[in-house]
């Protein structure tokens, strides 16, 4: 539970705000590379509660500037993308992806060489990595890309894409870290009792299977969370077979990105970076990777079309199921098959994300014991916060390399602790610096 007061530093990351202030201290997922092409229509953006417009121009650089044309205030949405600038449908003032004002037709040379120094727009620091659009929203020098692990690997073994979700970003990364949800929501129904995702409840199967009946059997994991170099590790372990533990490990790194479980080793990793467009409404980058190998043509065909953590969305990036037509929700099926009745592992989650409303209100909580993950998130955000504001780096935000991290899940005995299995697990990327 959190005061109203720290609900509100905890999500509203509009300009001036403190939590803003966190996110404008880290480089922000902003476009999927693909989205822009050469010379191609701009595109409308709104980060952080900010608004923008983003273009590629004719040598390939991306721009993200203020929508606002410095003449007289015409958006530049309309405006032209022409050899090497975005060019005012009003009057034809002229932009390149740094902001500078290139050409001012309205005047005379010599009126307009004096006038374009003046007249030039905020354009953000931008770059691109992983495939995706990444900018720099803060003032003064960028820190360093994080090393995001999806984003090092050749391009051939990862997949992204992204996902609007209606609802403040905190409370969908809550999602993501909470993983004792898995034993319900995202559960089958069989004759009337709670089943395996995967409709069945057979023993001696492998763990990759297993683990969806141990999910349904053992619904109060024991979390342990620690903290690393970039965020938190947490581990969250369920009783499996002959006195093993089967854990499901997830990371967070600041401010907004998570690695979500579900992977044993060779298995496709996930995660997600959740970009606050403003305090009701999150763009949720979903990213999946193969460490070894490159993903087939049919890999990349079931996560566009929705898959895990991918949701089935329109031209747009806009789910199917959403808000508006309560995620297709069927009454029949959530009696006979599935917890929700809704389809999709994505869409489960964003509909209950949602329904807790457009920002969460933690004031009114009743927390257990399988919400620590979620406790250490907010108390590291809100610690983030309160550095920001006596002038201290916010955690991670000068240490690229504490990024270098992994999730998963793994097998152990019954008395394992988090540490002794994460060395086992993932070695030298479990994080650095674990306390
Ligand atoms: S308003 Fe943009 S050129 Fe006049
Ligand atoms: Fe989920």
């Amino acid at each position: 539970m959190l005061t109203s007061e720290e609900n509100r530093t905890l999500t509203e990351t509009g300009p001036g705000t403190a939590m803003g202030e966190v996110f404008r201290a880290y480089w922000q997922p902003v476009l999927l590379a693909r989205e822009l092409e050469v010379d191609g229509a701009p595109i409308r953006l709104k980060l952080l509660g900010e608004d923008f417009v983003a273009f590629r121009d004719t040598s390939g650089r991306v721009g993200i500037v203020e929508p606002r044309c410095s003449h007289r205030g015409a958006s530049l949405f309309f405006g032209r993308n022409e050899s090497c600038g975005l060019r005012c449908a009003y009057h034809g003032w002229k932009f390149n992806v740094d902001g500078q004002c290139v050409d001012l037709p309205t005047s005379e040379a010599e009126t307009a060489e004096r006038q374009k120094p003046e007249a030039a727009i905020r354009a953000l620091k931008v770059t691109e990595y992983g495939d995706i659009i990444w900018a720099f929203l803060g003032d003064g020098e960028a820190p360093p890309l994080p090393k995001l692990e999806f984003a090092e690997l050749p391009a051939s073994h990862r997949f992204v894409s992204k996902k609007f979700q209606q609802c403040n970003w905190a409370q969908a990364v809550e999602g993501g870290l909470d993983t004792a949800h898995f034993s319900y929501l995202h559960a089958g129904i069989s004759e009337g009792q709670k089943t395996s995702l995967l409709g069945r409840m057979d023993i001696n199967e492998p763990p990759p299977i297993a683990r969806f009946r141990w999910l349904v059997e053992d619904g109060i994991p024991k979390f342990t969370v620690l903290r690393h170099g970039s965020g938190l590790v947490l581990g969250a372990s369920r009783q499996a077979d002959d006195s093993q533990l089967y854990w499901r490990i997830t990371q967070f790194m600041m401010p907004n990105h998570s690695l979500a479980p579900n992977t044993f080793p060779g298995e496709t990793c996930q995660g997600n970076s959740w970009v606050p467009v403003d305090d009701r409404s999150c763009w949720i980058f979903c990213f999946a990777y193969q460490l070894e190998r490159d993903l087939s043509q049919s890999e990349r065909d079931r996560l566009a079309a929705g898959q895990g953590i991918f949701a089935e969305v329109d031209e747009d990036f806009v789910p199917l199921r959403r808000r508006e037509n309560d995620y297709l929700l069927d009454r029949d099926m959530q009696r006979g098959s599935n917890f929700t009745g809704i389809h999709g592992i994505s869409e489960q989650d964003a509909a209950i994300a949602d329904s807790q409303g457009f920002i969460a209100d933690r004031s009114r909580e009743l927390l257990g014991q399988t919400d620590l993950g979620v406790v250490r998130f907010r108390r590291i955000m809100l610690q983030a916060a309160a550095d920001r504001l006596a002038g201290i780096a916010p955690h991670g935000s000068n240490n690229a390399e504490a990024y270098r991290v992994r999730s998963g899940d793994a097998m152990s005995g019954c008395d394992a602790t988090l540490p002794e299995v994460l060395e086992q697990r993932f070695g030298q990327y479990a994080g650095t610096s674990i306390e």
